[in-house]
C-alpha cells in the first residue's frame, strides 16, 4: 500500500471565498512533524507513489491552463490533486489506476452507487427515444412528479430544475410573492446554494459568528440584507426574532440536518417551535432537502421527523449523480409558480429526460425492500466502528451521522450548534483523511465535510475502512 508522504507537501488550497472553511493548512512545518511518523516509507515507496500521480497531475495542470484553478465548482480543487477517471459502484479510479472506496460520493449524490448499470440503462433507453423538446410536458417527468408527492409529506405539487440553488432561488422567490414580504431567516451553518440571498454563514470563522459572513465578492448588499442569520437549534432566539419582526419575513429556510458542516442534529423542541412559529405568524417554511432527500428515506427527512414544511427542495441523490433538482410542496404555494401563477419558473433544460429517467430509476431502487435497511445498517457499522477505535487509541473524536451520513470529528460532544463546531481540530480533520486517501479509502480532505455511504457499498467495505482507520489512528495517537 503506498505511503504517500507526498501528499501532504502542498498546503490545503481553497477557493478564497471559503478562506474560514479551510483555515487548515498543513505546513511545511507541520509536515517536518507529521514525516517521521511515517517510518516504514521508503524512497522507493514514495517514489512510487509521486509516479502514481502522473497522469492526475498532468490532466491537472492542463485543466489550470483554461479552467480558473484547473475546476468548474468552488470545494472541488483540494490536495492531492487527482483525477478521476472511472467511477463504479462503491469506487472511483484515479487516472494513474489507483482505486479508491468512495465516501465523497460527489457531495451525495451517488446514494445506490457510481454509475449504476439499471439508472445508466434507463437513461440510455429515454434518449434512444427522445431528448430535449421543450414544449409541454413528458410522461416521465408526471411519473415522477407522482412518486415524489407519494413519497415526500409535503409535496403535493412539484416542479423540476437541474441544481439545488435553482431550487433554493425558486422557493425563496415563491414564499416572497405569497406573503409580499422580503426577509428570510437562515441559520449559522446551513448552506443553499450560490444566489446572494443565503451565500453566508455556512463555516465561519469565530469572528464572523452573529455577523454577516459571505462567502462571495460580488453580492448585492440590499439582497445580503435581508436575511436574518440565527444560531441552529436555539429556540429562544429563534422566537424572539419572529415575535419582533415576524410580520415583515417571507420564508424560514434551513437545512433540517446541517450536513454543509458534517451532522448536527435538530432538537425535535426546535423542528415543533419553528413549524409552529412560521404557522403563527404566516412565514413559508421551507426544508432544503438537497442533501437529505431521498438519502434518508424517499420521504426526506421530514418524514423522519414527522414535521411537514411548506415547500421543499430536493437535488443531489433524487438521481444518483444525473442532473435534477425539485421544488415541491403545497399546492396552493406551487401553483404560484405555473403558468397562471405571478412566479416566473423556467429553464431551458428543466425536466430533461437524461435526469428525469436516472430519477424514476432512482426511486425504484430505493422503494425496494431492504434498500434503507441497507444503507443505515453500513452507516451504523461504520459510526459504531470508529467510535470504538478512536475509544481503543485514546483519540479525542466522536463519529456522527445520521442514516448512511457519517463524519469524524477531532472534538468531543456535545454538537447542537454550528459554533461547537468551532472545538473540532481542523488539522486534525483534515490530515485524518488525506491518510485515509493515500490508503484507498476517498474522504473529502476539507474540514467539517460528511462522507456518505451507498447501496453498493458492503460490510467488507466498511470493515476495510475501519481497517485502514485503525492504523491512521494509531499514528495520530
Ligand atoms: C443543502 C443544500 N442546498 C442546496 C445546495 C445547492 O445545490 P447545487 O450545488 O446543486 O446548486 C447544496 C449543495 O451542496 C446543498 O448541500
Amino acid at each position: 500500500m503506498p505511503l504517500a508522504s507526498a501528499l501532504f507537501h502542498a498546503g490545503y488550497c481553497c477557493p478564497a471565498s471559503m478562506q474560514a472553511v479551510n483555515a487548515v493548512a498543513v505546513t511545511l512545518s507541520e509536515l517536518s512533524q507529521v514525516l517521521p511518523e511515517h517510518g516504514t516509507t521508503t524512497d522507493r515507496e514514495e517514489h512510487a507513489m509521486l509516479k502514481s500521480q502522473e497522469r492526475s497531475r498532468a490532466i491537472f495542470d492542463a485543466a489550470q491552463k483554461f479552467i480558473p484553478g484547473g475546476v468548474s465548482s468552488a470545494n472541488r480543487r483540494v490536495e492531492p490533486n487527482l483525477t478521476f477517471t472511472r467511477a463504479e459502484g462503491a469506487y472511483i479510479h484515479d487516472a494513474d489506476g489507483q482505486r479508491y472506496i468512495d465516501y465523497h460520493a460527489a457531495f451525495g449524490p451517488a446514494i445506490l452507487g457510481h454509475c449504476h448499470p439499471e439508472v445508466n440503462q434507463r437513461v440510455t433507453e429515454a434518449i434512444d427515444r427522445i431528448d430535449l423538446v421543450g414544449v409541454g410536458t413528458s410522461e416521465l417527468e408526471t411519473q415522477l412528479a407522482q412518486k415524489i408527492v407519494e413519497h415526500v409529506p409535503s409535496a403535493e405539487k412539484v416542479m423540476f430544475c437541474n441544481s439545488g440553488s435553482e431550487a433554493t432561488y425558486s422557493a425563496l422567490r415563491v414564499a416572497r410573492a405569497a406573503t409580499g414580504r422580503r426577509k428570510l431567516i437562515k441559520f449559522q451553518g446551513c448552506y443553499h446554494g450560490w444566489h446572494d440571498a443565503v451565500l453566508m454563514n455556512v463555516i465561519s470563522a469565530a469572528d464572523k459568528i452573529g455577523k454577516k459572513d459571505l462567502l462571495s465578492a460580488g453580492m448585492t448588499p440590499e439582497v445580503v440584507d435581508d436575511t436574518l442569520v440565527l444560531r441552529f437549534n436555539d429556540v429562544d432566539q429563534l422566537t424572539n426574532t419572529i415575535e419582533r419582526h415576524g410580520s415583515e419575513i417571507a420564508a424560514v429556510i434551513l437545512e433540517p440536518i446541517p450536513h454543509n458542516i458534517g451532522t448536527v442534529l435538530p432538537h425535535d423542541r426546535f423542528l415543533d417551535a419553528l413549524r409552529s412559529l412560521t404557522t403563527e405568524h404566516g412565514i413559508v417554511l421551507i426544508f432544503d432537502e438537497v442533501v437529505t432527500g431521498f438519502r434518508h428515506t424517499l420521504g426526506g427527512y421530514q418524514a423522519v421527523a414527522g414535521v411537514t414544511p411548506d415547500l421543499t427542495t430536493m437535488g443531489k441523490a433524487i438521481a444518483n449523480g444525473f442532473p435534477l433538482a425539485a421544488l415541491c410542496g403545497r399546492a396552493e404555494l406551487m401553483d404560484h409558480c405555473g403558468p397562471d401563477g405571478d412566479v416566473f419558473f423556467a429553464g431551458t433544460f428543466n425536466a430533461h429526460p437524461v435526469g428525469v429517467a436516472a430519477s424514476l430509476a432512482t426511486v425504484e431502487i430505493l422503494e425496494r425492500p431492504g434498500s434503507y435497511d441497507h444503507l443505515f445498517g453500513l452507516g451504523e457499522r461504520i459510526r459504531s466502528g470508529m467510535n470504538q477505535l478512536v475509544g481503543r487509541h485514546g483519540v479525542e473524536a466522536i463519529t456522527t451521522g445520521f442514516g448512511s451520513v457519517f463524519v469524524t470529528y477531532f472534538m468531543t460532544q456535545p454538537i447542537d450548534s454550528y459554533d461547537d463546531l468551532l472545538r473540532n481540530d481542523a488539522a486534525k480533520f483534515v490530515r485524518f483523511r488525506r491518510e485515509m486517501i493515500a490508503r484507498g479509502v476517498y474522504m473529502m480532505p476539507v474540514n467539517l465535510k460528511r462522507n456518505h455511504v451507498s447501496l453498493s457499498h458492503t460490510a467488507e467495505d466498511i470493515d476495510s475502512t475501519l481497517e485502514v482507520a485503525e492504523d491512521v489512528l494509531r499514528k495520530m495517537a
